[in-house]
């Protein structure tokens, strides 16, 4: 039965997680010259070379090296002429405590044997699920819909949050865990379904009354696990690449139909940011999109969260020569958001497109939620931190980061409520949670 060999298959790759032992990362200086940039990207996914952020000219890097391969990459990098230096001394010391047990007892009691879910440290999927489902068997106000399965036949939740259930008004889209090494992702994005539908103060009446939530919290279910279970640093989805040496994932933001694999994408199947053998290749772009298109009609703001970085991104990520001619209407809205999550815990964030502030890279959700979803308000989120920890985020930061990105969330949607026209109550700033 092919279940069942698929079966065998994720056993045997999950019976040992990749160890870090001895791993560091490395930043560059920044880089000073195009070839440079170029030599860099082609190493992607070869000789030991992971990119935890990716090469752009005047920016530094930051790459993962093993013990193996450590001389190697300074070898290079001194080829190239790039000093560098070592900002992580110890990976595997980070992960020992990026995600520590729960104390005994620690569930909150009110919940039951309803769900383990909690934001004090980074949950397994199953855990978002039933959280997901405890939400909707408690609240009328919650839905929860698979909107497909992943390439492992995982259902890809997405839950509803609306108080009218009729599904017309205006509407808010958000995603997370599309990088599967990201964890704060899904961290922040469970954190804000969470407050908006327990809204303990009332603090989002308004915003529970003017828009219709759809939230998908972890859109690379697939990675998401093997990242617990088999390699902490995965990105990619787990499909297969048809390709000997590295024999599976293709990046989900670099597969969406738009732009798809021009610039800043990959046809190398063991890069980490391979755009796939053909748009839409991967089942998890194909549902999600296939859902968005269904919805299209409603939704007024596209977001999704990524890590590290601390950006908000506004589109296009495909070109730097292309903005959409409503550019500077995005940033005003978005100035709002930014504001607000900033004042929060004073957590810095830079504004512009993807390529002003990082790379070019086409085949991204947002650029295809504006391009073809004609979604209008399309924003890409990077969160924390900017490279202290990296991928490697304590998970005792999820709560301040869920709370920062929640007013940052509330704010921009407020003023989205303003430029559509819709009744918002008044004194929403003075309500800020801290
Ligand atoms: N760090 C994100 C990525 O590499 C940025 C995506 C920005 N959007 C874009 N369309 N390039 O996927
Ligand atoms: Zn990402």
């Amino acid at each position: 039965m092919a279940g069942t060999a698929l079966g065998a298959v994720q056993m045997q790759e999950s019976r040992q997680k990749k160890s870090y032992a001895g791993y560091k990362l490395i930043r560059t200086e920044p880089l000073n010259n195009m070839e440079a940039v170029e030599t860099l990207m082609t190493l992607d996914g070869h000789n030991g070379v992971h990119f935890w952020t990716f090469p752009k000219q005047n920016l530094t890097t930051d790459i993962l090296t093993s013990p193996g391969t450590e001389m190697h990459v300074r070898d290079l990098l001194n080829n190239l002429g790039l000093s560098h230096n070592v900002v992580i001394e110890d990976v595997d010391e980070l992960l020992k405590t990026e995600n520590p047990d729960l104390p005994e007892g620690s569930l909150d009691p009110k919940q039951g044997a309803g769900h383990r879910m909690t934001w004090q440290k980074y949950h397994r999927y199953a855990d978002i699920v039933n959280w997901a489902t405890f939400l909707r068997d408690r609240d009328p106000m919650v839905k929860v819909e698979s909107i497909g399965k992943t390439h492992e036949k995982r259902d890809i939740i997405m839950l509803k949050i609306s108080k009218s259930g009729g599904g017309s008004k205006p509407a808010i889209w958000i995603d997370g865990g599309m990088h599967a090494r990201e964890w704060i992702s899904p961290a922040t994005v469970t954190y804000i379904a969470n407050k908006l539908v327990t809204n303990n103060k009332r603090q989002y009446d308004d915003l529970l009354e003017m828009f219709d939530w759809y939230i998908v919290p972890v859109v690379n279910a697939d990675g998401y696990e093997f990242t617990h279970t088999g390699d902490r640093f995965w990105r990619k989805t787990r499909s297969g690449t048809g390709n000997i040496y590295c024999k599976k994932g293709v990046d989900p933001n670099r597969n969406w139909d738009f732009k798809w694999g021009s610039s800043g994408s990959s046809k190398d199947p063991c890069s980490d940011i391979y755009a796939g053998p053909r748009a839409f290749s991967e089942s998890e772009t194909q549902s999600m999109s296939q859902k968005i298109l269904q919805l299209r009609s409603q939704l007024k703001m596209y977001l999704t969260f990524h890590s590290y970085s601390q950006l908000w991104l506004i589109p296009y990520g495909y070109s730097k020569y292309e903005k959409p001619a409503d550019y500077n209407e995005l940033v005003r809205l978005a100035s709002q958001g930014k504001a607000a999550l900033e004042r929060t815990y004073g957590t810095r964030y830079q504004m512009g497109t993807a390529p002003d502030l990082l790379y070019e890279a086409a085949g991204g959700s947002d650029d295809w939620a504006k391009g073809v979803a004609g979604i209008k308000y399309s924003y890409c989120l990077e969160l924390r931190d900017t490279g202290r920890y990296g991928f490697a985020l304590p998970a005792s930061q999820i709560v301040p980061t869920g709370e920062e990105t929640m007013n940052g969330v509330a704010a921009l949607a407020r003023s989205l409520a303003t430029k559509l026209g819709l009744k918002a109550a008044p004194k929403t700033d003075l309500l800020e949670e801290y």
